[in-house]
């Protein structure tokens, strides 16, 4: 037979294969509704209250859960217990429907990953992907099987103390990892031991607490929420998610919780979702805290009507639903609606046929395979911002002193969100250099005992360290629990002492390297001024110290790159790359430092631009931005052709030489502008990025491509068009990047 033949045996065998398999899911499917149907026929109305509550952890739910009262627990993660908690649902409650465990494995669960700031810093949705199926892995043999991730907040405000758990303030950037995350967590099919449902969170805006202060309100233009903040939830309904949690906070005065145009135009009429919905942590309750609702009765009708299925930790649906039945202020089909939702996810789980964790597979963690898998993620996340006279990497000669209050301290490099991490599997600096340069090699003083020491007590020993030493590596930053939920800053500094102690240290003449382990970006531009290298580590998990060694050796050639702008000074934030042009930009030719202005100078003189006459205009480091021991060239950027069709696609060509002494890998970012638009437009977008892994001395030609569809935005009429008109394209290394070319959309 002909090769053609043979192809075409092929497809058609494809064909008929793929047809089954869409068969296969359709039957489930429908066979899952059908089950579905059937239950709610036969349940009452308190079991189906109880399917909508879900309860946090710890003794005394055992009758509730035989009377069909609890649908959910959280913060529950022996399997022990768990099996008997299941085992009760199963056995003695009247219908059997089992529970499902919640918990938040957020970065990870024994085996910790960096945190997703850090995470967003890899640019690298496979790895990403990974360690949430790792983390899947290790909570799904407790029994849990739900997480609260991925958090999605499109996140601009480093004060904002979960900042550290967001993909930074890209809407692309989040999407893509997002979605790579759900992915992860729930695996080819959530009917898998080892899946766990997913959770897009906070649903939605919560990331614009005004001022960067958790849980403060957030105010939203409506073209904004719909091109910036909610692309990435988009994105998770696309990768398969099915659960979402509402937010705490409020969009220009309605509580997310209570948001029908969120929950029910948005989520289920626009994006067709048909997963369920869970509150956060008590925000039903909490609307008559925000003034929108009166009573706890009025809290629960708000939310179920908004299309919030599951009420977390508070009893607002448990001891309100059926008066408002009988008043008539809900009607018994909505009520079945949020439970048919809840009971499919629990019949795709397999929760219904396969409730138990079998003895053998439980408390399964940290194998040698995870642990790998969370230092290739630390050594990605880590990103390089400053590399003075190549003085990294380090030569196997040198002597170091390793100083700071994060340079030995297993629990604080794990960072925030880590209920169940483990920090005795935890490898620090400390340990992780001595093992790679020798302990001869490695002359240690913390100099602070954490980072918010406030005296200088341990400074002498520090210096002396520092003196006998050929370097200096500081590992600072700030303790796990000055980021995260409920942990804003409004002065973003290295706190503590520290800069005092890296100017002493600075005395020695000796060249120092300033590694940051933060859940934020920290204004360290001052501070970077007294350090020859700069290494973001964010707060890099179990395997920080290791990954840290790697690239401090050149084992790893660190190719990280910022998922967030770095402010130099927190009165410039909100600071992010997508900003709009305005009508007076910044410009660099007019910008005069306060200080330099001359005395009594006219009020127009300097040129009145959008700048802050102290802090200019630019960053201390761009979105996207990330150094290499090698460095890279962009050249010969050309697209297939210049007009476009809505329905084309943009298939831009660009080369790339490593043009330094180590091989490397680089990230390629390809942004686009639309000139003009019905309604101003962001002067760059992120558009599609790839890893390229060039050996030293190689060069190579790429290819990227970009749809036109996904150039569209939401004009002035709120509809969402791509525009014809000019567009300008970059392709480079950051979201500074100059190599460009212009297309046009007819
Ligand atoms: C947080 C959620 C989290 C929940 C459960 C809340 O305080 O906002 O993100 O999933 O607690 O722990």
């Amino acid at each position: 037979m002909r090769k053609s033949g043979y192809i075409f045996i092929g497809v058609v065998l494809l064909f008929i294969y793929s047809s089954c398999q869409m068969n296969e899911q359709t039957n489930n499917a429908s066979e899952i509704d059908n089950k579905v149907e059937a239950l709610i026929q036969q349940m009452t109305l308190d079991e189906k209250i109880g399917q909508m509550c879900q309860v946090n952890g710890g003794q005394g739910h055992d009758e509730s859960i035989r009377n069909g009262a609890i649908g959910s627990i959280l913060n529950e993660v022996d399997p022990v217990n768990i099996n008997r908690l299941q085992k009760i649902a199963l056995e003695e409650s009247r219908l059997g429907i089992p529970i499902i465990v919640a918990r938040d494995v957020i970065h990870g669960f024994k085996t910790v990953f960096p945190i997703p700031l850090g995470q967003a810093a890899t640019w690298n949705p496979e790895l990403v992907q990974e360690g949430c199926r790792i983390a899947a892995k290790e909570a799904s043999s407790t029994g849990v099987k739900w997480t609260f991730a991925p958090m999605i907040d499109i996140s601009r405000d480093a004060r904002w103390g979960r900042i550290a758990e967001s993909l930074g303030e890209d809407p692309y950037l989040t999407s893509v990892l997002g979605a790579a995350m759900v992915k992860g967590f729930q695996g080819d099919s959530l009917n898998d031991q080892t899946s766990i449902v997913a959770c897009a969170k906070h649903f939605a805006g919560y990331g614009a607490a005004e001022g960067g202060r958790d849980y403060n309100s957030t105010l939203i233009p409506p073209r904004e929420l719909r091109d910036i903040y909610l692309p990435p939830f988009k994105a998770a309904v696309d990768a398969g998610v099915r659960t979402f949690m509402s937010g705490f906070n409020d969009i220009d005065g309605v509580p997310s919780t209570g948001s029908e145009f969120l929950f029910r135009q948005v989520l289920r009429e626009e994006w067709q979702f048909d997963g369920f919905v869970v509150s956060d942590w008590a925000s039903p309750w909490e609307m008559i805290n925000h003034g929108f609702v009166a009573d706890e009765k009025e809290a629960a009708k708000r939310s179920i009507i908004a299309g919030v299925n599951m009420e977390m930790a508070t009893t607002t649906y448990r001891d309100n639903i059926k008066a408002l039945l009988d008043e008539g202020a809900l009607d018994i089909k909505i009520i079945d609606q949020a439970v048919r939702e809840i009971l499919r996810v629990k019949f795709e789980l397999g929760l219904f046929d396969n409730p138990y964790i079998a003895e053998e597979s439980q408390n399964q963690f940290a194998k040698a395979e995870y642990l790998e898998a969370a230092k290739q993620a630390a050594s990605q996340s880590m990103v390089l911002l400053k590399n003075d006279e190549k003085l990294l990497p380090l030569k196997s000669t040198q002597k170091i002193a390793l100083i700071g209050p994060m340079a030995n301290q297993a629990y604080e490099q794990l960072g925030t969100w880590i209920f169940d991490g483990d920090s005795t599997l935890s490898i620090t600096p400390l340990t992780a250099l001595q093992n790679e340069f020798g302990k001869d090699k490695v002359l240690f003083a913390e100099g602070m005992s954490i980072s918010r020491t406030r005296h200088n007590k341990g400074f002498r020993q520090a210096i002396k360290q520092a003196k006998k030493s050929d370097v200096i590596v500081f590992v600072g930053g700030e303790e796990s629990i000055l980021s995260g939920e409920a942990h804003s800053r409004a002065n973003i500094d290295l706190p503590g002492v520290q800069n005092d102690l890296i100017k002493e240290l600075k005395k020695t003449g000796k060249p120092l390297i300033l590694v940051v382990m933060a859940g934020r970006p920290l204004t360290i531009g001052e501070i970077s001024k007294y350090a020859d290298a700069v290494i973001y580590a964010w707060h890099p998990g179990t395997m920080g110290g290791p990954a840290l060694a790697d690239i401090l050796s050149g084992k790893y050639n660190p190719s990280g790159k910022l998922p967030v702008t770095f402010p130099k000074v927190v009165g410039q934030i909100p600071m992010y790359y997508n900003h709009k042009n305005t009508g007076r930009p910044a410009n660099p030719d007019s910008w005069t430092q306060m200080y330099d202005i001359p005395v009594k100078a006219p009020q127009t003189s300097l040129g009145n631009e959008s700048h802050y006459i102290d802090a200019g205009y630019e960053p201390l480091y761009p979105f996207g931005y990330g150094l290499s021991y090698t460095t890279y060239e962009y050249s010969e950027l050309t697209i297939n052709k210049t007009n476009f069709n809505r329905d084309e696609t943009i298939e831009v060509s660009f080369n790339i030489e490593n043009t330094g002494e180590f091989d490397g890998v680089e990230i390629a970012q390809l942004y686009v502008r639309d000139l003009v638009g019905n309604v101003s437009r962001p002067v760059k977008e992120l558009k599609a990025f790839k890893r390229i892994s060039l050996q030293k001395g190689e060069q190579s030609t790429i290819s990227m491509e970009v749809k036109v569809s996904d150039l569209a935005f939401h004009n002035i009429e709120m509809e969402k068009v791509v525009e014809a008109g000019e567009f300008q394209l970059w392709i480079g290394g950051d979201s500074n990047a100059t190599l460009s070319t212009k297309f046009t959309v007819n």
